[in-house]
C-alpha cells in the first residue's frame, strides 16, 4: 500500500501514507546504524515499540542488534498550533486515531528492510511503550494499545520511561555511546541534569524549579507571534541578531547548584516586548530572539560544566527537542573540547519525540526480562531514580 519516499533529507522519508490526516514521517534508517548494519538479516528479539506521550504518535521496531528497522512518527503539531501549545484532549483523540495506521506502517517498512512481503504481530517478540511521564490521557492510548497487542499475540510487554528513551536517543548517532556520563535532558517539559552511572542507573543532578527550556522558547515565540512550537522559528530568527543587543537575566547562574529557573527569563522578554511595544519602538525580533537564547545557553553551559566537574564523567550527552537548537550544541562542542569530555549528541530526527529511543530501552530491559504485566498503567509522572 505504501508508495513512500517522497521526500528525503538526511535518512528522513516522508511517507505517502496519511494517518487521521497527519503524514507519517519515517525514520528509514539512521545514517549510523545504515552504516553499522546492512538490513535483511533478521536478529532476535525483535521488539516493536509505542510512544505517545505528548503530540506525536510513533512506533519503531528494533533488532536484537540494536538496529532500527523501522521509526515512524505521526505529528499532531498541525493540529495544535492554531490553539499555542499542546491542547490534552485533542491529543488523546488523535492518538487513537492514528496508532493503527501507525503500527501498521511500522511493522510494513520493518517487512520491507527485511525482505519479507509481511510483518505481523505473532513475528515479533516483545511490545515495548512509553508508560510515564507526560499526558496521561495520551499515555493511556499506547498504553492500552500496546497491552492489547501483548496479549493478543502472546508476547511480553515492557514499560519504558519517556525520560530513559531521550538518554537512549544518544544510541541512535552513536551506537556505542555508553554510560558513565551526564545527560542534558531539555524538551517542552522537562529540563534536568543527570548523572548517568550505569544503563537504568541514574540521579538527578539539578532540575528546573519552574519552566521547561522548550517551554520558555514556546512562550517567547508566542510574545512575539511567531507562532507553536517557538524552538525552531526562535532559533531561526535568532541566527540572523545579535546575542549581545539585549542583557536578559541569567536566573540560578551563581546559585551553586544545578537546579534552573526560566520563568523570570520569560518575564524578563515578555516586559522588554511589551515596554517597546508601549514606546512605539519597532521591535527587533532576531536581537531579541538571539540574546533569549543566549541567556538561556549560559546557564545551560554553566551548569553542564559544574556537572562535569562534580562527576567527573567522561562523556556528555544531550534529549529532548530542545537538542536541536543549534546554538546550544555549538555551546556544548566548545565546553567539552575545553574539558576534554566526550560529546555525543542525538541526530537532529531523534531530539524531539520518537519511537526508536523507546524501543532501544525496551530491548535492553527484554534482555534483562523486566516484563510488565497487563494491570500496567500510564502514569503522569515517574521517578528516573527509582526506575529499577
Ligand atoms: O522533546 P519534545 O519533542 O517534546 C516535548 O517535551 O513536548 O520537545 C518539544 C520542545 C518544544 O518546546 C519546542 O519548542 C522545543 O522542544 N524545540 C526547540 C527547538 N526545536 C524544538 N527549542 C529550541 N530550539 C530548537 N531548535
Amino acid at each position: 500500500k505504501a508508495l513512500r519516499a517522497v521526500t528525503e533529507d538526511a535518512g528522513i522519508q516522508e511517507s505517502s501514507v496519511d494517518v487521521a490526516g497527519m503524514t507519517l514521517r519515517v525514520d528509514e534508517a539512521h545514517d549510523a546504524q545504515k552504516a553499522a548494519q546492512p538490513a535483511a538479516q533478521l536478529e532476535r528479539p525483535l521488539i516493536l515499540a509505542i510512544e505517545s506521550s505528548c503530540d506525536e504518535t510513533a512506533a519503531a521496531i528494533v533488532d536484537g542488534k540494536g538496529n532500527l528497522l523501522s521509526d515512524v512518527v505521526a505529528s499532531q503539531i498541525d493540529f495544535h498550533s492554531r490553539f499555542g501549545g499542546v491542547v490534552p484532549e485533542i491529543a488523546s483523540r488523535k492518538h487513537i486515531e492514528a496508532i493503527c495506521g501507525v503500527c501498521d506502517e511500522c511493522l510494513d517498512v520493518a517487512a520491507q528492510r527485511l525482505g519479507m512481503e509481511r510483518l505481523t504481530w505473532s513475528d515479533l517478540d516483545g511490545v515495548g511503550v512509553t508508560y510515564a511521564p507526560g499526558l496521561v490521557g495520551a499515555l493511556v492510548v499506547g498504553v492500552a494499545f500496546a497491552k492489547g497487542a501483548a496479549w493478543a499475540a502472546d508476547k511480553p510487554l515492557v514499560g519504558v520511561n519517556h525520560l530513559e528513551g531521550h538518554m537512549y536517543a544518544n544510541k541512535i548517532g552513536a551506537p556505542d555511546f555508553a554510560p558513565p556520563a551526564v545527560v542534558s535532558l531539555v524538551s517542552g517539559g522537562n529540563t534536568m541534569l543527570v548523572h548517568m552511572r550505569g544503563w537504568g542507573d541514574y540521579r538527578v543532578l539539578g532540575a528546573t524549579i519552574d519552566d521547561a527550556v522548550g517551554e520558555a522558547f514556546d512562550k517567547v515565540a508566542k510574545a512575539l507571534g511567531l507562532g507553536y512550537p517557538g524552538g525552531p522559528v526562535v532559533s531561526a530568527q535568532g541566527a540572523k541578531g545579535n546575542p549581545k543587543a539585549i542583557e536578559f537575566p541569567r536566573a540560578m547562574m551563581h546559585s551553586g547548584d544545578m537546579r534552573f529557573s526560566l520563568s523570570g527569563l520569560k518575564t524578563a522578554v515578555v516586559t522588554y516586548i511589551n515596554n517597546e511595544r508601549a514606546a512605539g519602538r519597532e521591535l527587533n525580533v532576531p536581537d531579541i530572539c538571539a540574546s533569549f537564547e543566549a541567556a538561556v545557553v549560559d546557564v545551560q553551559v554553566k551548569k553542564a560544566e559544574m556537572a562535569l566537574h562534580e562527576t567527573g564523567a567522561p562523556t556528555f550527552c544531550l534529549g529532548g527537542g530542545v537538542a536541536a537548537n543549534p546554538v546550544l550544541r555549538a555551546a556544548y562542542g566548545k565546553l567539552c573540547k575545553k574539558m576534554q569530555v566526550r560529546l555525543v549528541m542525538p541526530p537532529l530526527s531523534a531530539c524531539g519525540d520518537n519511537a526508536g529511543m523507546i524501543a532501544l530501552v525496551a530491548l535492553d530491559r527484554f534482555r534483562q526480562g523486566k516484563f510488565y504485566g497487563l494491570e500496567t498503567d500510564a502514569q503522569a509522572h515517574a521517578d528516573l531514580e527509582q526506575e529499577y
